[in-house]
């Protein structure tokens, strides 16, 4: 059966007006204090008011020590400082209906300062897993919609659950259920300290070795436990999505399938290679949500241009300069600014 993208979709207790997701883009605007910039807030609204039904913010830090932080200007959410801050994301995003989605993350080995999953007593881990719960509760205060632990590419709980990175022989490692451990009881203890009132996504790469070959089995087996323990969206990603051709498309759809397959009631957003009207459609006919990253970052109004006919496929290229020109300060594309309003705040700043 073919499904509208713009058909309301129910995503644990919140409904999402249509199955187009941000998917989550670090954006490199944040105040170096952690705290959510005005060129922050600006850039969510134009998307929020170009028919976004579900915004995934740029991943958060859940780590106290700002130095552990992916990068010198990501927002943090770990103190409840920064719930001011933060409310004014989900305050925009609601102005036009879209759900506001707080991407929360430990960078690991992908931080400023460097942290070894494997060199972590077992007492640490505990401790970080109280932190993505400890932001969780902030960004329901916060008036988020739902949080996303970011468990894909090659941050902090990625490592977990690579069967080739993980190389814990104790509770935290040695076989699934042992790597999937930390991220089951973080799913529990934030359905169980909101009351079930904040709805729980989960990023995941589609492999889990690093040789990236099929190993859909593990995926699943993570997948099943994680609908299981109460994740409301399981949002297929992997890590070589800056990796794939420029035309490729929908390249991490079969993994998607495999768990569509496995789990036909568990809710499914597909990201990677999304980019035109017919790759949502095909997104769509496996998950429930096509999610886009650099369509998005290019052309914040994609979806409005979309629903007016007005283009059928992104202008994106895949270069993925989009990691390196937010060097230039406000330019975020080798399109160029994407948006005059977000030069003028950035450069008042
Ligand atoms: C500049 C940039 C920043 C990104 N930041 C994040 C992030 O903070 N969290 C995340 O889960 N993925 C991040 N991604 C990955 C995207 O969410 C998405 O998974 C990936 O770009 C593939 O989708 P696409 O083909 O639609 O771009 C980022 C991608 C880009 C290009
Ligand atoms: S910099 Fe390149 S890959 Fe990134 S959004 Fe722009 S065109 Fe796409």
């Amino acid at each position: 059966m073919k499904i509208s993208p713009f058909s309301p979709l129910e995503l644990g207790g919140a409904t999402a007006k249509n199955r187009i997701a941000r998917s989550a883009t670090n954006d490199h605007l944040g105040n170096t204090d952690g705290t959510v910039s005005d060129a922050q807030i600006e850039m969510y609204s134009e998307l929020g008011r170009n028919n976004v039904g579900i915004v995934i913010t740029g991943h958060m830090s859940v780590v106290p020590d700002l130095a552990l932080r992916a990068d010198i200007v990501q927002p943090s959410i770990a103190d409840d400082s920064f719930i001011p801050g933060l409310s004014r994301i989900p305050a925009e995003l609601h102005r036009y209906g879209a759900l506001a989605v707080a991407q929360i993350s430990h960078a690991g080995p992908k931080g400023m300062v460097k942290v070894d999953y494997n060199s972590l007593t077992v007492a640490e881990i505990d401790l970080i897993v109280q932190w993505f719960v400890d932001a969780a509760v902030r960004a329901a205060k916060a008036g988020f919609d739902a949080v996303e632990l970011h468990a894909a590419h090659w941050y902090m709980f990625a490592v977990a659950l690579n069967s080739d990175l993980n190389k814990r022989s104790d509770c935290y490692g040695g076989d699934n259920e042992r790597r999937i451990a930390p991220l089951l009881r973080m799913i529990k203890e934030i359905k169980r300290v909101t009351e079930n009132r904040l709805a729980v996504f989960v990023k995941l790469n589609a492999h889990n070795t690093l040789a990236g070959i099929d190993d859909y089995d593990m995926l699943v087996s993570y997948a099943s436990a994680l609908h299981e323990a109460g994740a409301d969206l399981l949002d297929i990603s992997g890590m070589s999505f800056a990796k794939q051709a420029r035309d490729a498309e929908c390249y991490f759809i079969d993994a998607a399938a495999a768990v569509r397959n496995a789990l036909p009631d568990a809710k499914i957003a597909l990201v990677g290679g999304i980019f035109s009207r017919a790759t949502i459609e095909k997104a769509l006919q496996v998950a429930d949500v096509a999610a886009m990253g650099r369509t998005l970052l290019t052309q914040p109004d994609f979806v409005t241009r979309l629903q007016a006919g007005e283009l059928e496929k992104s202008r994106c290229i895949r270069c993925n300069k989009c990691f390196e020109v937010f060097r230039t300060k406000f330019e975020r594309c080798i399109f160029g600014p994407v948006n005059n309003k977000l030069k003028e705040t950035f450069e008042d700043k």
